[in-house]
This record gives C-alpha cells, structure tokens and sequence, in this order.
C-alpha cells in the first residue's frame, strides 16, 4: 500500500507538475548530482552526461525515452505508483522501465519507501544507456516472466542486490551503479562511507539466499569485481538454482 498516487498523462502524454513538485525535483537533483561525483561509476556517470537532466523541471517521459531509444532501444513508461511484478518483469522483457508519474513529499525528500519518479530517472536510467547493462535487464525481465511467483520472488533479490543495491570494484576504488542508492542522498554517502554494512564479494548463490528489506537502510551489499561480471549472469544457470531454493522470501517488493 502507498499514499502516493501517479499523476495521470495530459491529452499530450505529458504530466503536469506543480511548481512545488518541480522544486522537489530540483532540491533532490542539485544535491544528487554533487554527492555522486567519484562515489558513481564511469558508466552510471556518462549515462547521466548523456540524459542531460532539466534541473529546474520534472523531465517528461519522452525526453528520456528520447535518449535512451538513440542508445540502447529502451524507453520509459508511465505506471501507477505500485505495479502488479508480472507487469513489471513484462516491461523489463519488452526493453521499457516503469516510471511511476509522481514524486516525494518534502517530509520523505531524504527516504521513501515508494519508487517516485526521482528514483527512476535519477536512479536507473544513466545505467540504461549503457548497452550490455540494458541488455541484462531486459534477459532478467524475460527469464523472470517466464517463471513461478515462489521463483520470481527469489529473482527480486537478484534484482536488489544488483540494479537496486550494487555495488562494484573499479581502478579508482569502490563505486556504485545500483539506482536505489544513487537516488539517495544518504545512501550514497553510508553505501560507500560508513562502517555499519557488510559489503561482500558478489556471488550469485549467496545473492539468492539473501532476503532483503526495502524498508530500512541495507545491512548488506554485494560488490561485483568489475560491471561486466553482470552480464555474465545471462545463463539459465540463475533459473536452476532460483528453483532449488526453498525458503519462503519473507520480503515483499517494491523493486522498481
Ligand atoms: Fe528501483
């Protein structure tokens, strides 16, 4: 359940945002866009580059789309502020990310539980310009529609402990490409900074046995050794052992 409700398109397929809401943005991308530098990785940061995000103004579906169509093919969409996870996982597979038509009040500008439209244009779509990091997300999206709920549930935390929360190792140090921490202020800071997380070697069958909250800061984050061990995952190998797992995901998801 949320309080929040999207904004439906105008006539033009656009969203009318108040002044209020344009500020919001505003505030969150101003301070965003200064905490990222050397905490982002390359990728993450040349994807931003080439959104080129209005500061002053809720950008509208169609400009993103705009450029993401030019680099990878994908677009984003307008949703309700919770979608069923079929309709999520069939959008991934049809190269469109869900871009719920709302943002955050001033008194969760710092944490929502909520994915606004902050978070999915900020958070995941530099990454979505990046073509073998597109490509994992639509495969993800394709072998997750393909498979049980019990089994979806259990690739949920693949996709948070990656696309959500990942974090991976460069020549420059630790960096992140996870959309759920780079659309956060504070995040960015603890992700990297602070002493409290467990911060562990990625490995696909421990990801898999990780539940995971989406209501607190994380306890846990899985570093990749480089971005391309990502897209190594493309194999039927995730389904077989997402399977062979038993335990009743005690999470629900809010993982767009
Ligand atoms: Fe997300």
């Amino acid at each position: 359940m949320t309080k929040y409700v999207a904004k439906k398109p105008n006539a033009s397929g656009d969203v009318d945002f108040t002044p209020e809401e344009n500020e919001t943005w505003n505030i969150l991308i101003e301070r965003q866009n200064k905490v990222i530098q050397n905490r982002a990785c390359d990728e993450y940061l040349a994807g931003l580059k080439k959104l080129d995000l209005p500061v002053h103004r809720i950008p509208q579906c169609r400009e993103i789309s705009e450029v993401l169509k030019a680099t990878t093919g994908w677009s984003v969409v307008p949703v309700d502020a919770i979608i069923p996870l079929e309709k999520f996982f069939s959008l991934l597979a049809n190269c469109q990310f869900p871009a719920a038509t709302f943002i955050r009040v001033r008194d969760d500008l710092d944490y929502l539980q909520e994915p606004d439209i902050f978070h999915e244009f900020f958070g995941h779509c530099p990454m979505l310009t990046e073509p073998a990091y597109a490509d994992f997300v639509q495969w993800y999206g394709e072998q997750a529609v393909k498979t049980s709920k019990k089994v979806q549930a259990i690739l949920g935390r693949l996709f948070w402990f990656t696309i959500e929360f990942g974090l991976v190792r460069t020549k420059a140090g630790l960096r992140i490409y996870g959309g759920g921490i780079l659309s956060s202020y504070a995040e960015t800071l603890y992700a990297l900074d602070s002493k409290t997380p467990a911060r562990c070697a990625f490995n696909l069958q421990n990801v898999l046995n990780t539940p995971y909250r989406y209501d607190e800061i994380q306890k846990i984050y899985f570093t990749l050794s480089d971005i391309s061990e990502l897209f190594t995952l493309k194999t039927n190998k995730i389904i077989e052992l997402a399977e062979k797992i038993q335990d009743a995901p005690d999470n629900n998801f809010v993982i767009c």
